[in-house]
């Protein structure tokens, strides 16, 4: 087992009929003025935000409506500019991933006296060292964002998406209930199911390393989403489906799965270029990549992939033979959840996809991603090749 540190402070209150609970742990945080942060506008519609507002009838609130689907860092400057107008002290992320990861970014910039694209671009001396303290009501389980300290900001003018991080991005606490998995349309549910179970063969579909707790902990997440993923497509109401789903989601990147073992994430370097050149939804870039990196990478993954698939698939055969097919499974998986697995699917303009992607890699100075450090431009390019 690899040496670790293990260390997440968030508090989650999961379950039916918990909002009440929010005026009291603001109060035990000493929120007073508080910035009610969502996105386009789904959650006036189920009327959460109408509960959340009644909740905070004691406190000063101000709200800011518009976070994009893959934040935008012009839209999430202006929600900073509020925060400071409004001398704001606590912010409340009412939403998804990108509502939740809009508002990490947020929370960071208010205190932060430079350009904030600075450190999201990672110029030299330029960090988030503060952020004002924030809690979330998650209503998408996918991203786990809920439950970590990472945040992922867009900035379309430049065609970029720009990971950041750090302890203080960990939310105060996380409100998790299920029922707000009933309003999601289908895309989003088939999103949320491929988002937890790529977080967790990132951490998994590696080498071995006798962490036998760890890698029984993600064939428990991948096996639950296995069985409840096309269900809770189809029944969203079915609250024991959410219920599972949403936890899943929350557990596969919220620290423990990385404890003591070596990670991936090159499906998730990739796959957030091709959200940045196209749009396409954030899971939905892991189904185009994955299938093609663990092809590119068989040999270093063999021996994971055929524990994978006879753990997860239930495969007989060689290892050799299961390895390659624990890959198809995978793939039929997404399709199962109507998820596409190529680029072509989603945008007829692909033509040089492959030498862009590899630019991005090659201009941020980055030699090589993976576990073993073994995916180096030139990879990336042939596997977005193949991914077409
Ligand atoms: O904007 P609203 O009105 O809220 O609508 C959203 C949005 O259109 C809608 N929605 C959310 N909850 C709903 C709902 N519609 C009906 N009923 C509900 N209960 O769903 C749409 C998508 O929301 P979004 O937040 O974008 O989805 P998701 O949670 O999948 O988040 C994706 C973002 O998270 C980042 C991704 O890169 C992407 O930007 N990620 C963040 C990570 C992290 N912080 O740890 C890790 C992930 O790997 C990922 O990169
Ligand atoms: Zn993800």
């Amino acid at each position: 087992m690899l040496n670790f540190e293990y260390y997440n402070p968030t508090r989650i209150v999961f379950g039916k009929d918990q909002l009440n609970r929010l005026p009291e742990l603001l109060t035990e945080i000493g929120a007073k003025r508080i910035l009610i942060a969502y996105g386009q506008g789904s959650i006036v519609k189920s009327g959460l935000y109408q509960k959340i507002v009644y909740q905070l009838s004691d406190f000063h609130v101000v709200s800011f409506q518009g976070i994009e689907a893959n934040p935008e860092f012009t839209t999430l400057v202006k929600a900073r500019d509020l925060c400071r107008e409004e001398k704001i002290d606590f912010i409340l992320a009412v939403g998804g991933g990108s509502v939740i990861d809009g508002v990490k970014f947020i929370a960071g910039a208010v205190p932060y006296d430079g350009d904030p694209w600075d450190v999201l671009n990672k110029k030299e001396n330029c960090n988030f060292i503060e952020a004002v303290p924030f809690g979330t009501v998650l209503t998408l389980p996918a991203t786990g964002s809920e439950a970590n300290s990472g945040a992922v900001i867009n900035r379309s003018e430049f065609e970029q998406k720009r990971v950041i991080g750090g302890p203080m991005f960990f939310p105060k606490f996380s409100f998790c209930d299920p029922r707000q998995v009933a309003t999601l349309p289908k895309r989003q549910l088939a999103n949320g199911v491929v988002d937890a179970f790529m977080h967790t063969l990132e951490q998994y579909l590696t080498y071995p390393t006798g962490n036998l707790l760890q890698e029984r902990q993600a064939e428990g997440i991948l096996a639950t989403l296995v069985e409840i993923g096309p269900k809770v497509i189809e029944t969203p109401d079915n609250y024991e489906l959410a219920s599972n789903l949403m936890w899943c989601a929350t557990h596969a990147l919220n620290g423990v799965l990385r404890c003591g073992v070596p990670t991936d994430w090159a499906t998730h370097m990739i796959g957030h270029e091709l959200t940045a050149f196209y749009g396409i939804d954030h899971a939905r870039t892991l189904a185009i990549i994955a299938p093609r990196l663990y092809e590119a990478m068989f040999d270093d993954k063999k021996e994971k992939l055929a524990q994978y698939g006879k753990r997860i698939w239930n495969l007989t055969g060689t290892d050799d033979e299961i390895a390659k097919q624990a890959i198809k499974s995978t793939e039929s998986f997404f399709h199962s959840l109507g998820i596409d697995t190529r680029i072509s699917d989603y945008t007829e303009n692909h033509a040089g996809v492959e030498s862009r992607v590899r630019e991005v890699f090659e201009h941020r100075g980055w030699i090589a991603m993976g576990e073993r450090q073994a995916i180096d431009p030139a990879r990336v390019e042939a596997i977005v090749a193949a991914a077409i």
